[in-house]
């Protein structure tokens, strides 16, 4: 991972390529019963780190975690605060995209330089960014944080 000169994050072929074979890897472990529509997501720490989650649902249909908040809760109880990017793959679907509550919870641990998403789909892998997917967002910043 790099900073470039316009202060974008430079994430490099090899860490997007394990971050997504990461959330391929996490979409079979999805725990998916009553949807059956498995999601697998990876998030890059600020240390190069790469942490996996998947959905887990519930017989109590809204204590279902999403495969992103799953990630990024993870990534920060094993110590993770900054979040570089994270890949997201939904094989049922044409195109996987973080629904807004794991937009606004990937959002929390945005670092300076912001944060590339990944969204894995039949086509290929598309590119963006959070502040793209959440624009003129709420964050810690607005509570002085
Ligand atoms: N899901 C995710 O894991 N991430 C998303 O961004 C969208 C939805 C899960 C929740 C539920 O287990 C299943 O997909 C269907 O909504």
């Amino acid at each position: 991972m790099m900073v470039g000169p316009d202060g974008a994050i430079e994430v490099g072929a090899d860490q997007r390529l394990a971050l997504m074979a990461a959330a391929w890897a996490a979409a079979a472990r999805a725990y998916v019963p009553y949807s059956s529509f498995p999601v697998g997501a990876a998030v890059l720490t600020a240390d190069g780190s790469v942490v996996a989650g998947c959905n887990v649902e519930n017989a109590s249909y809204g204590l279902t975690c999403c495969a992103e908040r799953t990630a990024v809760f993870t990534a920060v109880a094993a110590g993770h605060r900054t979040i570089l990017a994270v890949a997201v793959t939904a094989p049922a679907a044409t195109r996987a995209s973080p629904c807004g509550a794991c937009r606004q919870v990937l959002r929390e641990f945005v670092g300076p330089a912001g944060m590339l998403v990944l969204q894995d789909g039949a086509e290929g892998v598309e590119e963006t960014t959070l502040a793209t997917l959440l624009p003129d967002s709420f964050g810690p910043g607005d509570l002085g944080a």
